[in-house]
């Protein structure tokens, strides 16, 4: 798992990795973890897949912490979204997991540019979601919700103007999911092909991985913003302290950002 997600299990998660592996042995042949182990060496990625899917996290939710979107409502949307007269704005969710927060985005983006121009067009903007798990970004593409997953975090309002129900499943509105892509990346892979944001969220995610990867990622992502506007965010309880990324600190309303250091 280190060597191909970066995901650092620590000695203490053997109970873990049983309890999430457990149910692949038998649908793969295998009556216990010494024929798992022996198949997981000779394969060449689909079980390797299952694997990562299995020990990785996929826990989200609609705007996940309140104060990053409503920093993200109140000042940096209206600001891409007047800027994205000019130029394209690109915006890159790093570990989308199930597509919550790079949709959350997407619909403040679009309530924000609709407020300063009723015609404001959100297929003008880039949004790109990520992640390493294939199963997650299914339902990300899908952009399709049962009733427990769509009550998490949803904030008033949205619900109304950005699904459609049919039944006990919610569908993210065709211009919205329209404007977020969804692609299978690892983090640990060089960002150059993805090209330049304007806004990157990797939230969540750093908390899985060993301080010398955390400043390696860091480090890319500042050369993947376009400065010296370009915005990073990580998760409310992450830090970047003593990684020495080159970012600066900065604060919007009550959340934390970081922004590359001239
Ligand atoms: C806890 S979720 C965070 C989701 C979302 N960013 C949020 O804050 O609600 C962590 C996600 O990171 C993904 N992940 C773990 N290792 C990764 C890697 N090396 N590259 C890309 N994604 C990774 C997992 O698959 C999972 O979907």
């Amino acid at each position: 798992m280190r060597e191909h997600s970066g995901v650092d299990l620590q000695a203490g998660k053997e109970y873990f990795v049983e309890n999430r592996l457990a149910p692949l042995l038998a649908p793969h042949g295998c009556q216990n973890f010494s024929q798992f182990i022996q198949k997981l060496a000779r394969d060449n990625g689909p079980l390797r897949t299952k694997v990562v899917d299995a020990l990785t996290t996929h826990e989200t939710l609609w705007f996940r912490d309140d104060s990053f979107f409503s920093a993200l409502a109140d000042e940096i949307l209206p600001r891409l979204a007047s800027k994205s007269r000019q130029q394209k704005i690109r915006i890159w969710s790093a570990a989308a997991a199930t597509g919550q927060e790079a949709y959350s985005v997407a619909m403040l983006l679009d309530a924000a540019g609709r407020k300063q121009d009723p015609n404001f067009d959100i297929s003008r903007m880039q949004i790109l979601g990520t992640d390493i798990s294939a199963s997650s970004l299914v339902t990300a593409r899908q952009g399709r919700y049962n009733h427990l997953a769509i009550s998490r975090g949803m904030r008033p309002g949205f619900l109304e103007t950005y699904f459609k129900r049919e039944g006990d499943i919610y569908e993210v509105a065709p211009h919205v999911r329209r404007a977020v892509k969804f692609e299978q990346f690892n983090l640990k892979d060089d960002f150059a092909p993805l090209g330049k944001f304007d806004l990157i969220l990797c939230r969540n995610v750093l908390i899985y991985f060993s301080d010398d990867l955390k400043r390696q990622i860091c480090i890319r992502m500042r050369s993947a913003l376009n400065r010296p506007e370009g915005y990073f965010a990580i998760g409310a309880s992450e830090s970047l302290m003593g990684l020495e990324a080159g970012f600066k600190q900065i604060t919007v309303g009550r959340a934390v950002l970081y922004q590359p250091m001239l």
